[in-house]
């Protein structure tokens, strides 16, 4: 494809990339056992178009910062391809991308006060002083910052100083903006208070973004379309709310989502019936399904019910093996007990009353699993 062509198809392209990283003399890198490790990424293809922000998450250790390096051109690919606005990356460094980087802990120049950290980048760009300040003025009303702006970084909380990083990420506004888990070193009503802002001023400057991060919740909330990343390499990409309803295979299906998925042994017999666990289900859904498999069921898909209510006859018997109560909804185990246990873990609304050990019956709403296929693949049947 031509350059005129690509441009205003995806702002930001990644086609194919691999990379392994190799000691100082070359040699790829050794586990405890002597073996070869696994690439850091293997063939990653991603394509973001202009204005969306792309949540990456996955386990750590899986690729995320990687990719985002390369995209910055902090680290170079062993193959493939990077385009950010057309142009292909390759032999462009870091500073002709117009990318602004966040990372957890960004260090802001201790000595300059808010205001010098936030003016300095266009400052190296050589932007003449009055307008210099009108955009850091602009960036601090964004983010709350002005009543700071005389303050030293020392004199900051953890999420003010991470603000003052983001305004200096923004001031420049760059084409494209790259986040690495900004919010991980901060406290949960810090984040939650900063997830919303960084969604909020990502989509009002419209700017191309990456965001990366291990937490789902993280994921669900800012994304407007998540990739699920494991060992290198990317499981699915999709919008929120197709990512959960739809998980592509059972990692992603455990991932997203808490408590996570429900993973029962199942055995379709090609007519519409299926064993899942202690469950039998039937329903059109498995008509063509045949053999083994993997049912998925999420803790909201899972209903209690008492002796002599309806559907009863059909539940499986469990014990209530734990019970963790958080005010609008309480988390339940479920255990069936005996050689072959089954656990289930389930969201009930507000408290639960009934001790642990009690016996409840428990019925499964069949066209709400989700089946996997039982090999290696895991994928999502139809
Ligand atoms: N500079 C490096 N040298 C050697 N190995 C690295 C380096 N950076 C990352 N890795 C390895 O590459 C893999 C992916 O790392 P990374 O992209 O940092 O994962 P994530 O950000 O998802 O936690 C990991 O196995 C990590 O140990
Ligand atoms: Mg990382």
């Amino acid at each position: 494809m031509t350059h005129k062509e690509r441009e205003g198809t995806f702002e930001i392209e990644l086609n194919a990339v691999s990379k392994a990283f190799v000691d100082a003399s070359g040699r790829s890198l050794r586990n405890a056992e002597g073996k070869a490790t696994a690439p850091a990424l293997a063939s990653v293809s991603l394509a973001v178009p202009k204005g969306e922000l792309l949540v990456i998450v996955g386990p750590s250790g899986c690729g995320k910062s990687t990719t985002l390096r390369i995209v910055a051109g902090l680290e170079e690919a062993d193959s493939g391809e990077v385009w950010i606005a057309g142009r292909a990356m390759k032999h462009v460094p870091p500073q002709d991308r117009d990318v602004a980087m966040v990372f957890q802990g960004y260090a802001l120049y201790p000595q300059m006060t808010v205001r010098e950290n936030l003016e300095f980048p266009l400052k190296m760009q050589k932007v003449e002083t009055k307008a210099r300040r009108k955009r850091a003025d602009e960036a601090a009303s964004m983010l709350r910052l002005g009543p700071l702006m005389a303050r030293l970084p020392s004199e900051l909380s953890g999420g003010e100083r991470q603000r003052v990083a983001m305004g200096r990420a923004i001031v420049r506004t760059p084409r494209v903006f790259l986040f690495d888990e900004p919010l991980s070193s901060l406290d949960s009503a810090l984040r939650q208070e900063l997830r919303l802002e960084i969604g909020a001023l990502v989509r009002e400057l419209g700017v191309t973004s990456i965001y990366v991060t291990h937490d789902q919740v993280e994921a669900m909330t800012l994304a407007d379309r998540i990739c699920v990343m494991q060992k290198g390499s990317v499981l699915q990409v999709a919008s929120p709310r197709e990512m959960y309803e739809s998980p592509a295979t059972p990692f992603v299906a455990t991932f997203l989502g808490t408590p996570r998925m429900n993973l029962l042994a199942g055995v379709a017999d090609g007519s519409g019936g299926l064993v899942a666990g202690p469950f039998r289900l039937e329903s059109p859904p498995f008509a063509r399904a045949s053999g083994k498999l993997i049912v998925g069921v999420r803790p909201d898909d899972v209903h209690l019910s008492n002796a002599g209510e309806a559907g009863f006859e059909r539940a499986a018997r469990f014990v209530v093996a734990a019970s963790e109560p958080l005010g609008a909804e309480t988390h339940l185990v479920l255990r069936t007990g005996g050689v072959e246990e089954v656990e289930m873990r389930v969201r009930v609304s507000g408290f639960y009353t009934r001790p642990l050990g009690s016996v409840v019956f428990v019925t499964l709403d069949a066209a709400r699993v989700h089946l996997f296929g039982a090999d290696a693949s895991g994928a999502r049947l139809p």
